[in-house]
């Protein structure tokens, strides 16, 4: 099986690269990234402009693709910035992707993603879920985490607060309100991916706590 895989620098995607790496059911993982990643036997990872992606790549046919890609507001730094990254890229990947015959599509989204929601946020999050079911996959899953857990390399103060305080709150909440471990979101994506069903699926937070 071979798997694409956009966002496999970041905290989820770097997770999801791991499993698929040592998985003897995955031949071969292609990560097209900005960044370089570390080499690997059975890793290709072209170095890709998003705003101009390299639409003949043979690479876009894969059995799935996985997108974990994502900025935050205060690193785009403007909403139109944050949408082209949460939505217009990973859209455009799809595209690509489905163009060349890719049947599956596992989607890192977020809990309250909805296209009609009044928070930016979540609207782009539900918009692209929204857009990638119009491409026409025959499995696709939206993952809905809460707030990610995990060791992030970059310092983000009010997201590091949130994951200390639902630390510590964590078995007095909900599950849908607990926090999510990146490893355990990459664990379902995975999962999704290598073994799809037909039709669309969601997986909420609950599931992943
Ligand atoms: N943080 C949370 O608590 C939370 C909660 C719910 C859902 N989510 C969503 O879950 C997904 C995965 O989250 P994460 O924490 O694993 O994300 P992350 O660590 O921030 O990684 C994001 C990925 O997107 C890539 N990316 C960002 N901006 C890019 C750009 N302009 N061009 C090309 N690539 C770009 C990054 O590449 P570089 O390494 O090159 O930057 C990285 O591979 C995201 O969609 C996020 O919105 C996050």
């Amino acid at each position: 099986m071979k798997l694409l895989l956009v966002g496999a620098t970041g905290l989820v995607g770097s997770h999801v690269l791991r499993l698929a790496l040592s998985d003897e059911r995955v031949d071969g993982v292609v990560a097209p990234s900005r960044r370089e990643l570390p080499k690997h036997p059975k890793l290709q990872a072209p170095t890709v402009d998003f705003e101009h992606l390299p639409e003949a790549a043979a690479w876009w046919q894969a059995d799935a693709l996985i997108c974990t890609m994502g900025s935050t507001m205060a690193k785009a730094g403007s909403q139109e910035a944050f949408r082209r990254v949460d939505h217009d890229y990973p859209l455009e990947a799809a595209r690509l992707a489905r163009q060349h015959g890719t049947p599956t599509c596992v989607l890192n989204s977020a809990l309250g993603a909805d296209a009609a929601s009044r928070v930016f946020y979540n609207r782009v999050k539900g918009e692209l879920e929204r857009d990638l079911a119009g491409l026409g996959f025959s499995s696709l899953t939206h993952v809905r985490p809460g707030l990610i857990g995990g060791a992030r390399q970059e310092f983000r103060t009010a997201e590091r607060m949130g994951v200390l305080a639902l630390s510590l709150l964590g078995p007095l909440l909900p599950r849908r309100w607990r926090l999510n471990p990146a490893d355990k979101i990459a664990e379902v994506i995975f999962e999704a991916a290598i073994r799809p069903s037909p039709g669309m699926h969601v997986v909420t937070s609950d599931r992943m706590a």
